[in-house]
This record gives C-alpha cells, sequence and structure tokens, in this order.
C-alpha cells in the first residue's frame, strides 16, 4: 500500500490543488491530504476546520482521499501516516527555489523520505489561494478556480457577491 501525503495550507482550496489531488490520487493507493494548522501565517482567512471541511467536502467522490490536519514538522506526520513520499505541485519557476529548499530540508532530518513534484496544469499555473482571495474580494467570479463547494464559503466570508456569476 503506497501513501502518499499532500501538504498545505489551503486557504481555501483552489482547482489548482484539486488538479495535483486528483492526478495524485491516481497514482497511489492512498493519498493523505494535510492542512497545516499555520502558526506562521498567523491570520488564515478560513479557519483550520474550515479548511478541512471544504477539502472534505471537494474529494469526497476521491475514495482513496483522507484529509486531516496537523502541527509542528512535516516529515513528522508523513511518518505517522506510514508514507515516505510528498507531494507538491510546481506551478512556475518562482516556486521551485522555496520548493527545492524545502524539499532538501525534510530530506535533511528524514533522509527517507522523497518529495514528489506534480507540474500543475497549465489553465492553473497563475493561481494561488491568494489570488483567490483577492479576485473575490473585490467580486470578481472565481467560480473557474475553485471547487463548487467553495465559492459560497468565499462569499460568505468575504461578504461578497461574484458580479460575473451567471
Ligand atoms: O500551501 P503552503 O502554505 O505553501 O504549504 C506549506 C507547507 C505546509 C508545506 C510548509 O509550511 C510545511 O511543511 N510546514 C510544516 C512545518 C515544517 O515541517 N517545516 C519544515 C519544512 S521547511
Amino acid at each position: 500500500m503506497k501513501t502518499a501525503v499532500y501538504p498545505g495550507s489551503f486557504d481555501p482550496v483552489t482547482m489548482g490543488h484539486y488538479d495535483i489531488i486528483k492526478r495524485s490520487a491516481a497514482i497511489f493507493d492512498r493519498l493523505v491530504i494535510g492542512v497545516l494548522n499555520n502558526s506562521e501565517k498567523k491570520s488564515p482567512l478560513f479557519s483550520l476546520e474550515e479548511r478541512v471541511n471544504m477539502l472534505k467536502e471537494a474529494t469526497k467522490d476521491i475514495p482513496n482521499v483522507t484529509v486531516e490536519s496537523f502541527e509542528g514538522l512535516l516529515v513528522d506526520f508523513v511518518k505517522a501516516n506510514d508514507s515516505k513520499v510528498i507531494i507538491r505541485g510546481l506551478r512556475a519557476l518562482a516556486d521551485f527555489d522555496i520548493e527545492l529548499q524545502m524539499a532538501q530540508s525534510n530530506r535533511m532530518v528524514a533522509p527517507d523520505i522523497d518529495t514528489l513534484f506534480l507540474s500543475t496544469s497549465l489553465e492553473y499555473s497563475c493561481l494561488s489561494s491568494s489570488v483567490v482571495k483577492e479576485y473575490a474580494s473585490y467580486g470578481v467570479s472565481v467560480k473557474e478556480f475553485v471547487p463548487e463547494n467553495v465559492l459560497p464559503k468565499l462569499e460568505e466570508k468575504l461578504n461578497v457577491k461574484s458580479n460575473l456569476k451567471p
């Protein structure tokens, strides 16, 4: 049974994340999504519980995916899930520096855990949770960029209604 872990803040989950989730769930027997209980990013828009629940709802039709939260070191969470593989999506060269640094530091403390990078699908290559939040806060439709269940939550949280919605 090969298990991979896909970690992130997911504030909120975007279609870019969803794309990586679907593709890695097709490669591994089991995919555990790890939602960071951020201490660094002090004020996420969505609470940990909201982020976990949105992910659970968005991935409910992918049977080998589970969603959990974690605190502390990622490599400890990976080990606790009997996994040796971390999945990360790469959008562009700008991601590479920080992602390589994270992968290298994780290997320094846990040499048997590898990071596997999937290139983000082209249509989501400029997408991020921050971009989605910024657009949505100005009432621009982000319908194409987040899973269906996330849209109303985002509008409610930001107190906006997307003006481009049909
Ligand atoms: O979606 P994000 O915010 O880019 O995800 C970043 C994440 C969660 C992968 C990273 O912050 C992380 O692994 N945090 C846990 C703490 C840890 O293990 N740090 C050492 C890695 S450099």
